[in-house]
């Protein structure tokens, strides 16, 4: 699976530019609904990297939020000059591996009956495929043979990194972050088999003064859901669905957040690494459960965080913890703890199209379930509600005259904006809502609305699963220049507009 993706990213030269559509987001009053305008002139200005706004961290001591960026846009650390990027293709293959992983973890956790394909677990492989190296006594515990939450297949694409520091003196690191998992780790010295190739040197425990391996013996090293022994330290190991893996030792140091830090944090240290995380150092995993930041510095933060992800590849978002996180104008929604750990599962209710309510049975929706998460990129819907939307974004196209174009991968509803980006500049979208429990409601931002593979192909973001069993997923396109907050002790999810 490796070997397949790896072939497959070396194709796109500077396409990725074209991914994120630019948008200018304006809402016209227009009798309850308003009107969504995109503006297509700006989708070829940022074609050029040079007109991509690189924002920095603030300096301010205290301070957490840090720049989020495209993992391959042109403000990120990441970015790869020679044009490997992943192709549109590529990106939305990944996306449904991670979908399908997702859906998976979720139906193990919540013990869903599932009807076909992929209840099995997928386990580690202790031996595999170089044995004779430390740590290799990686097991599963006895509690579960299961694997550790993590973000599923190919999290290299589609993603979002932020710059972390780690250790002492703080060696500055690009990590992916991700709320669909828990545990965090950075490829670390000596790469005892294999670590794959990153952009900044690999984090060496050696030259940190505040660096200390777990004892087996801790009840740290027993928070993991899977776990090893070796010398009396304790040993991680999460592989991905793709045959992506990290194996190492489960660790503590110092970990900076912008200009704060927080002591002691635990993380995987990881010694043998295989799989293509698109150069960055590492994972830093913002789910529910025992081993993410949000919990291990609840103390510090009170289980607060946001994040804002930024309208194109070439535009700057942030992620900030604590309750000084910027959401005073959220829209909250309860967040649903009783479905098992790491996931944020959230009460979707309805959507709207053109301001007006789809007529979809609640019942729809209450036995899908649905998370937000961070690392899938298009939203995933019961076939029962994308019917409704499609069908109903489909007139409202249809009305404003745009042309049909053929279906793209796993999105089948694309228009032809050619003649109309040349006559007008800006193009009206009918406006899409997702709403949730409480009325909370997510206006999708115009740069979230479509999928744009090329001005002559852009597709409604949104897919349907296989089956109205399987959990709906919120993706990063839909949450778009909003601040996307989460807060683990008062157990809510908001959104809040225009946030970056
Ligand atoms: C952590 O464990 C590894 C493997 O046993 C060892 O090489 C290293 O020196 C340990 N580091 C510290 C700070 O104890």
């Amino acid at each position: 699976m490796a070997a397949a993706t790896a072939a497959a990213v070396s194709c796109c030269h500077g396409c990725w530019l074209l991914l994120l559509l630019t948008t200018a987001a304006c809402a016209l009053g227009a009798g309850g609904s308003s009107l969504e305008l995109l503006d297509v002139e700006s989708l070829l200005l940022h074609a050029d990297a040079a007109a991509a706004s690189c924002h920095t961290q603030e300096r301010k001591p205290g301070t957490t939020r840090m720049p989020v960026v495209h993992q391959h846009g042109p403000c990120s650390p990441l970015a790869d000059k020679r044009g490997k990027a992943p192709s549109h293709r590529e990106i939305l293959a990944a996306d449904q591996r991670r979908v399908e992983y997702i859906h998976r973890r979720v139906s193990q956790t919540t013990g869903r009956a599932r009807r076909k394909r992929g209840a099995a677990p997928v386990e580690l492989r202790p031996g595999a495929p170089s044995s004779s190296t430390s740590p290799s006594s990686l097991s599963s515990s006895s509690k579960s043979a299961n694997l550790p939450a993590s973000s599923g297949a190919a999290v290299d694409t589609g993603n979002y990194v932020v710059p972390i520091g780690l250790g002492t003196p703080a060696e500055r690191f690009t990590v992916i972050f991700d709320t669909g998992s828990d545990t965090a780790w950075v490829q670390c010295e000596p790469c005892v088999v294999y670590c794959y190739q990153q952009k900044e040197p690999i984090f060496d425990p050696a030259k940190s003064s505040t660096y200390a391996n777990i004892s087996c013996s801790s009840s740290y090293c027993s928070d993991l859901e899977t776990s090893g022994c070796t010398g009396g330290h304790c040993v991680y190991g999460v592989e991905y669905g793709d045959g992506s893996i990290t194996v190492g030792f489960f660790a503590q140091d110092t970990l900076t957040l912008a200009y704060d830090t927080v002591p002691g944090f635990r993380f995987g240290c990881g010694e043998r690494n295989r799989g293509l995380f698109g150069e960055a150092a590492g994972l830093l995993g913002l789910g529910r459960g025992s081993t993410s930041l949000p919990v291990q510095a609840y103390g510090k933060y009170g289980g607060v965080f946001a994040y804002c992800l930024p309208a194109t590849s070439s535009g700057t978002g942030f992620l900030d913890f604590g309750r000084g996180a910027p959401a005073a104008n959220a829209r909250l929604t309860p967040m649903l703890t009783d479905n098992g750990p790491t996931f944020y599962f959230v009460g979707m209710t309805g959507i709207k199209v053109e301001g007006r309510l789809l007529a979809i049975p609640g019942s729809v929706f209450s036995t899908a379930g649905a998370i937000v998460d961070s690392g899938t990129v298009i939203t995933r819907l019961p076939p029962s509600a994308y019917e409704p939307l499609r069908s109903a974004f489909a007139k409202g196209m249809a009305a404003r005259g745009y042309k049909k174009a053929p279906a793209y991968s796993i999105l089948d509803t694309c228009y032809d904006l050619t003649g109309h980006h040349q006559r007008q500049g800006k193009i009206a979208l009918p406006p899409v809502s997702l709403v949730f429990q409480g009325g909370a409601s997510l206006d999708v931002d115009a740069s979230g609305i479509l999928y744009v593979v090329d001005v002559s192909q852009a597709c409604l973001a949104f897919a349907a699963n296989d089956d109205d069993t399987d959990v709906a997923i919120i993706g990063n396109t839909q949450q778009k220049t909003y601040s996307v907050l989460y807060d683990l002790g008062k157990k809510v999810v908001g959104f809040a507009p225009g946030a970056c």
